[in-house]
This record gives C-alpha cells, sequence and structure tokens, in this order.
C-alpha cells in the first residue's frame, strides 16, 4: 500500500487529482469508480477547476457510484443518483449515459444489484476506484461483518452510518434505513484504488484499516488485499498510524 500524509485536506483533493488526471491523460475513455460523502468532494472540485481551464476532459470517461440508498426518490436531493449529478457529472464534463448509479428503486433489487455488477464487468472494469472510508470503517455500503468476496448487493445501515449521514438529512428519520453496494468483492477488482479521508475523526477507522488484522468487522481492511491502492491522508486522519514515521520517511528510490 503507498501510504501518503499531506499536511492539509486541500494537499489531498490535489494530490487525488493528479492521480486520476494521470490516468484520463494515458486513458481518455477509462472507467473511474465514483464516491460520494464528504471525502472526495474537494477531489471533484479539483478536477472541476482543471476541466474549466481546458486542462482535462472526461467527455470519453465513464463512471460507476460506489452505491445508493433504496427507496429515496430519484429526484431526493441526496440520492446519490442527484448527488453524482450535481457534483460528478455536470462539474467534471461526463456524458451523463456514461454514468451509472446503482438501482435503489427497482422493483427486484437483487436483479438490480446483480445486473449492476454485469455492467462495470461489460464496461472493461473499473481502472480507478475513488474510496472514503466510514466511521465504523465502512467502504461504500459495506457494513461490519459484510463478506469479503460480496458483489453488488442490498445492505442494512448501521445506525453509526445513518447518524454519519444525517447530516445531509433534516432528521435521523429520514435517513434511508437501506442502501445497495457494490460488495468489497466488486471493490477489489478495480485495477487501482484510491482512498482519501481527512479529519481527527477518521484517525481510528483508518488506523484499524491499515494497521489492524483483516476482518470483516473493519470492511476497509479488506484493501490490504488489493497489490495497488494508494492512501492519501492529511495529518489528522493520519494521525492514528502507528508506522506515521515510516510512511512519511518511505518515499522510493529515485531510480525505482
Ligand atoms: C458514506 C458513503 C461512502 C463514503 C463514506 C464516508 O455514507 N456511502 O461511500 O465513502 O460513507 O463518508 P464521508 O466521506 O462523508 O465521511
Amino acid at each position: 500500500m503507498d501510504i501518503i500524509i499531506l499536511p492539509t485536506a486541500a494537499n489531498v483533493a490535489l494530490a487525488a487529482a493528479d492521480r486520476i488526471a494521470a490516468l484520463i491523460a494515458r486513458k481518455p475513455a477509462a472507467v473511474l469508480g465514483v464516491a460520494t460523502g464528504s471525502s472526495p468532494q474537494g477531489i471533484y472540485a479539483e478536477l472541476a477547476r482543471r476541466v474549466a481551464a481546458g486542462d482535462i476532459s472526461f467527455r470519453e470517461a465513464s463512471a460507476f457510484a460506489l452505491d445508493e440508498y433504496v427507496d429515496l426518490p430519484i429526484d431526493h436531493p441526496e440520492s446519490y443518483a442527484a448527488v453524482v449529478a450535481r457534483e460528478v457529472i455536470g462539474p467534471l464534463g461526463f456524458d451523463p449515459d456514461r454514468v451509472h448509479v446503482p438501482d435503489g428503486r427497482a422493483e427486484i433489487l437483487d436483479a438490480a444489484t446483480r445486473a449492476y455488477d454485469e455492467s462495470i464487468q461489460d464496461a472493461g472494469g473499473v481502472d480507478l476506484q475513488i474510496l472514503g472510508i466510514g466511521l465504523n470503517g465502512h467502504l461504500g455500503f459495506n457494513e461490519p461483518t459484510s463478506s469479503f468476496a460480496s458483489r453488488t448487493h442490498v445492505t442494512k445501515l448501521t445506525e453509526s452510518s445513518r447518524q454519519a449521514n444525517t447530516r445531509f438529512f433534516p432528521a435521523i428519520e429520514d435517513v434511508p434505513t437501506h442502501s445497495v453496494t457494490q460488495g468489497i468483492g466488486t471493490i477489489l477488482e478495480a485495477r487501482e484504488l484510491l482512498l482519501v479521508a481527512q479529519g481527527r475523526n477518521k484517525a481510528a477507522p483508518i488506523a484499524a484499516a491499515l494497521e489492524g488484522p483483516l476482518s470483516s468487522f473493519i470492511p476497509a481492511t479488506a484493501l490490504q488485499l488489493h497489490g495497488n491502492t494508494t492512501v492519501i491522508l492529511d495529518e489528522e486522519a493520519a494521525s492514528g498510524l502507528r508506522l506515521i514515521d515510516h510512511y512519511r520517511a518511505a518515499a522510493k528510490p529515485a531510480r525505482h
């Protein structure tokens, strides 16, 4: 795992945007995995700035979202379909037909989840998956005890996740109880994973995910099973890491 610790959240956004820009430069029709939540917002804002400046284009690229609430109306401003439209499709100039969000309103959810996994495979798989981490160590909405082999599926949200997301809703009762999420197994098939975390409240889940033993109770420990993962942290999110000095000093030799 490549662990990069930077002073501020702004530095994290810039460094992550650089990696995505490098991918698009070498593969304009890349398939991007996009996360919602606060963590990637700075990345999208920085990429939008570069798009507006004419430095980069997502016109040929595709995107697959990680997750979606179940039974939130599609025009609800906090449905992930709406969030992805607002924060990703519009500002980054994606072709809306090439951006996909799991269907949390399907009549037969299991069929829709299977179809979502297949559509990722049909698109050639995800080149780079952007990830945030939940306070309980979730990835997407893979809550504690999610199987590392799981495919896109319906999940019941923990109280911790519902509480964390009340900031996007008027009250806790308005936060959906279930979601559709790419499974850990689905996420691990992306060719490259890019996890970003900022702020002191992510220090504990980051330490558990990167340095703790593999455990489905901390779903993000599954990142340890992937051979091409970059984790970009600000100082606060890195502050719980036992080997923090080692990661700081671990720059590769210039001739690697
Ligand atoms: C959310 C999303 C995840 C996200 C995580 C962290 O609820 N379902 O995809 O990565 O929880 O959220 P945030 O970045 O807002 O801290």
